[in-house]
């Protein structure tokens, strides 16, 4: 077996990281929005075409104000980077999750970053944003209800494909591999339609320390694992 071709991560353990430190919560999502960079450019050079992450989901919300603060302002700085930088490195972005939750200035960077990036070849990061499994779905059924009504069809026809289409991920492949950091062994609300037929591993390595050497030893936990899609 090869290296996935679409992967997800759960970018887990940035406060930990840093109370271990003696350092505040912020400061691992400091370094850990530096571990993004790092991990894109390991993935892009092993040849993984596209790499989903969970940055900030509808539950992140009850957080103090001044982490989901550093979060968001992280977040703006970051895909405003992007935005410079996405050309000279091929990759394409894409958000997903429910943008009118966002700020007016985040929502502006991320229309401005998908247009800018849209057309590149190289790594397609998928970053979610106020997102969450069951919001994606409940939003997901309505649009495909409304499509097939549209057609003249009943809702009884809405089909898997029709579900899948109507996805935040829609044109996105099913990650192939799903790594969790910081020894959580959960979803928590992560694309729990696209994983269905995911390997899964966990790691106790915290997100910030998480390097490619560590990536590197997942993916050859991957490569020996025998996938099955339901059959024999
Ligand atoms: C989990 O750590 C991580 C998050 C809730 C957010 C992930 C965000 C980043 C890596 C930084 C910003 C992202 C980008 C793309 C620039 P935790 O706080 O739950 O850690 P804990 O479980 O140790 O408390």
């Amino acid at each position: 077996m090869s290296v996935p071709k679409s992967l997800a991560i759960i970018m887990d353990g940035n406060g930990r990281w840093a109370k271990a430190q003696g350092k505040p919560r912020t400061y691992g999502h400091k370094v850990g929005a530096e571990n993004v960079e790092k991990i894109c450019r390991a993935c892009d050079d092993l040849g993984i075409k596209y790499l989903t992450i969970y940055a900030f989901s509808t539950e992140n919300w009850k957080r103090p104000e001044t982490e989901v603060k550093t979060l968001m302002s992280l977040l703006n700085t970051y895909l405003n980077k992007c935005i410079k930088t996405c050309m000279r490195d091929n990759m394409r972005f894409k958000i997903i999750g429910d943008k009118t939750g966002l700020s007016k200035e985040l929502q502006n960077t991320i229309s401005r970053l998908e247009d800018v990036s849209g057309k590149n070849t190289g790594l397609t990061l998928v970053i979610a944003i106020n997102y969450g499994s069951r919001d994606e779905m409940r939003r997901a059924f309505i649009k495909a209800s409304e499509r097939i009504l549209s057609e003249g069809k009943e809702i009884r026809d809405i089909t898997e494909e029709d579900i899948t289409n109507a996805l935040d991920t829609e044109g996105i492949p099913d990650p192939d591999f799903m790594i969790r950091t910081s020894g959580e062994e959960r979803l928590s609300n992560f694309l729990m339609w696209q994983l269905s037929y995911s390997e899964f591993y966990f790691t106790d390595v915290a997100w910030p320390a998480f390097d490619e050497e560590e990536l590197k030893k997942a993916i050859s936990v991957y490569e020996n694992r025998h996938r099955r899609f339901g059959g024999v």
